[in-house]
């Protein structure tokens, strides 16, 4: 379970004015539920999930993860997962490497995260792939090897940012459907930014427009 607190952040970079971004920002996201973010270009999404996730600090305001507050915690003693828009793999390892790459991190021998990888990208109706380059697959394969990445080490929240932007309209359509399922099946709960207020409906429990530095209920 994931808790903001009044979160505040400002940015003050003389000679610009400065600009509040997000002012007293508070949000529950439950075990096992998704939370759809909306909000224009520039409105703070991003700066919200960096925040989470460990890689911003807020100027004010607490983040808690399972009631635990962790606001000044580095990322690894977090237990996020990421997914951005343009996938961000690691380009040099292949795709089994990069899905056992947080498992190794989190001390597991090598030959067992691999073997777990494996087991996951199977799942994922990826074992066909596991020894390729991510290079060599399409765009929707590898934000499919991004999300059994974030996966895997078991997050106890997944930020996703603007998940599928980089993608063509069918693609996000048949994504969406199986990122939910994925979401579900494992009760992993999600914080989900997107500009596409059809794809925040389909995708979130709940709904909120980040809009003026404060959170705006939708449904
Ligand atoms: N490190 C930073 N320092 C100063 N301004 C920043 C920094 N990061 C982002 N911004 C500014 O904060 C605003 C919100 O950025 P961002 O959180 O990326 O918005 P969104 O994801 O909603 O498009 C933008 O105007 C951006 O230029
Ligand atoms: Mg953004």
């Amino acid at each position: 379970m994931l808790e903001l607190r009044a979160l505040c952040k400002s940015w003050n970079q003389p000679p610009n004015p400065a600009r509040t971004l997000l002012a007293q920002i508070s949000l529950h996201v439950a075990a096992g539920s998704v939370v759809a973010l909306l909000g224009a270009s520039g409105s703070g999404k991003s700066t919200l999930l960096k925040i989470i996730a460990g890689i911003e600090a807020p100027d004010t305001g607490q983040v808690l993860f399972d009631g635990e507050d962790l606001t000044h915690a580095p990322p690894e003693k977090r237990r996020c997962g990421l997914i951005f828009q343009d996938f961000a793999l690691f380009p040099h390892l292949t795709v089994a490497g990069n899905v056992a790459f947080g498992l190794v991190e989190q001390g597991l021998r090598r030959s067992q995260a691999h073997a777990r990888a494996c087991d996951m990208l199977e799942r994922f109706g990826l074992g066909h792939c596991v020894n390729a380059r991510v290079g060599r697959l399409s765009g929707g394969e590898q934000q499919r090897v991004a999300l059994a990445r974030a996966l895997v080490v078991e997050p106890r929240v997944l930020l996703l940012d603007e998940p599928f932007s980089a993608l063509d309209a069918d693609l996000r359509l048949h994504l969406r459907a199986e990122f939910t399922q994925r979401l579900a099946a494992l009760g992993t709960a999600a914080l989900w930014v997107t500009h596409d207020e059809a794809e925040a409906r389909a995708v979130g429990q709940r709904g909120y427009r980040l809009v003026d530095a404060g959170l705006q209920p939708l449904w």
